[in-house]
């Protein structure tokens, strides 16, 4: 080779170098960055809107964690009850698919107020379907259709679950953490689950016991 082609390619070489360096020390910024935002994240995540309402920030970090409990609940619920409004089958099929449109829309408004209730209390509201799985207590429902009787009663008995969860919760919201305010709150969430408990069971009767 040449010795000016030589050089020609040493020079490409260095260019090279320096511009794969360059990308290398780019990539470490980026990564410094996410660390600190993840870091940043978590801070802020465990350190609240620090609230000055008269209730500890350990208080109201137990009272949220509780509250995105119920919120995974009630996400696997209303996915279930919106699959169930989907592909439920029988002989009473039209006005069970209608009935089921008004119980998922129903729940729709229970998510969006106990997401909006752990940001009153300071915290972040859990927002991504693992996170939801990781967490809920109830099961999803996955697989072949199943008939109409057996998903209502599935879907009152999870209500039930709700209920009886979010009754231990009114004493431990307002007794063991002072807030008063969330055991109203649960209080109202827990009512609304008896309510939609029952026009499930009445919906099929001879089914459940009855
Ligand atoms: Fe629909």
């Amino acid at each position: 080779m040449a010795s000016k082609q030589m050089a020609n390619v040493k020079g490409a070489q260095k260019i090279n170098q320096k511009v794969i360096s360059k990308r290398k020390d780019s990539a470490r910024s980026v990564n410094t960055k996410n660390q600190e935002t993840e870091n940043s994240d978590e801070s802020v995540d465990t350190n609240s809107d620090n609230l000055n309402t008269g209730i500890s920030e350990e208080n109201s970090k137990k009272v949220a964690d509780a509250l995105n409990q119920v919120l995974a609940d009630e996400f696997v619920l209303y996915t279930k009850t919106l699959n169930f409004h989907w592909n439920i089958e029988g002989r009473d099929f039209h006005a069970l698919h209608l009935f089921l449109d008004d119980q998922y829309n129903q729940l729709q408004l229970i998510i969006d107020s106990v997401a909006e209730r752990v940001r009153k209390v300071g915290h972040f509201a859990t927002g991504s379907m693992k996170e939801f799985l990781d967490s809920a207590s109830l099961d999803e429902h996955s697989g072949a259709a199943s008939v109409s009787e057996n998903m209502i009663a599935e879907l009152a008995s999870d209500h039930d679950a709700l209920i009886r969860k979010t009754r231990t919760l009114i004493d431990d919201f307002d007794e063991k953490y002072d807030d008063a305010g969330s055991a109203d709150f649960i209080t109202g969430i827990m009512k609304e689950h008896e309510k939609m408990a029952w026009m499930l069971r009445a919906s099929v009767p001879q089914q459940m016991g009855k």
